[in-house]
């Protein structure tokens, strides 16, 4: 496995790996890896030729105040964790790698972020839209894989390759949970055990409203008073939001006629959790 820290080489590589007939897969990462990055690597292990798995900490999706410094950083961990799984390449370039000038372009995508995680996080998704797009620009992949746990994100970027024509195909890769329900993320490890047994009370909350609409409820403040009750049960736990939203726009309903993601974050003292339910009604 080679650890690449410059696009020259990265370009390189890609194209060495083209003119022999391989197909390129890319999964985009900001390290800390787990086992749901572990699904992303190793559905790409199977679909790509040269298999990249970039590694880098992006701080131009992190706002004022977010933990962009105490973000977890694990390099030697994660390229064991790769190796183990076969990648290719990781490339892991320094911020000035990625950003020799400041930052004047930047991609907006309308709509889809303006609710749920953009609402408090704002600018967030146009880091990340705007980095995923270089990521792209740099590795030019055939496809790239993206975790549904970050559903919102996964479509910003799905958005993004469709209205740019961008020549990529977005992979989504369903949510790791641990055994309790908890969705697998980089920042479990911020939580205490004391705190981890109180966080799986954000799926328990989210299937409670899943479990409202197969039983036949289509109206969204119903749908939810089921979460709310969950959550309810966990002081410690302070709700950021729980909504129904359109799967395709990300925007609340208040009456379910198609597809929903049912998505929820939460604050355990510092650390924000989240999380989503896809529910479509069965034909
Ligand atoms: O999901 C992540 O880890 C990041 O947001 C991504 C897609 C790698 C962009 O920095």
């Amino acid at each position: 496995m080679k650890v690449i820290k410059t696009i020259r080489e990265t370009r390189e590589v890609v194209y060495t790996a083209r003119r022999a007939g391989k197909t390129v897969g890319l999964v985009p990462t900001m390290g800390a890896l787990h086992e749901g990055h572990g699904q992303l690597i190793e559905r790409a292990r199977a679909e790509s030729g040269l298999l990249i798995v970039s590694i880098f900490v992006n701080p131009l999706q992190f706002g004022p105040g977010e933990d962009y410094s105490r973000y977890p950083r694990t390099l030697e961990a994660d390229l064991d964790f790769c190796k183990a799984r076969d990648v290719d390449v990781v490339f892991n370039p320094e911020p000035s790698e990625l950003y020799p000038d400041q930052q004047k372009t930047f991609v907006e995508v309308e709509e889809i972020p303006s609710e749920l995680c953009g609402r408090s996080r704002p600018g967030h998704f146009r880091g990340v839209a705007t980095v995923v797009l270089k990521l792209f620009n740099v590795v030019l992949p055939d496809r790239a894989y993206f975790g549904e746990k970050d559903a919102q994100q996964l479509r910003v970027i799905e958005q993004m390759a469709l209205d740019l024509n961008v020549p990529v195909e977005i992979v989504p890769v369903g949510t790791v949970r641990e055994a309790d329900g908890l969705a697998i993320s980089s920042r479990n490890r911020y939580l205490t055990p004391d705190q981890r047994r109180t966080a799986p009370i954000l799926y328990q909350a989210l299937n409670a409203a899943y479990q409202a609409l197969c039983s036949g409820e289509r109206e969204v403040a119903k749908v939810l008073a089921a979460s709310e009750a969950v959550l309810a049960e966990e002081p410690a736990v302070r709700k950021e939001y729980l909504e129904v939203v359109d799967a395709r726009l990300m925007t609340p309903v208040t009456t379910v006629d198609g597809p929903v993601r049912i998505a929820g974050a939460v604050w355990i003292e510092k650390t924000r959790l989240i999380d989503n339910l896809y529910w479509k009604e069965k034909r």
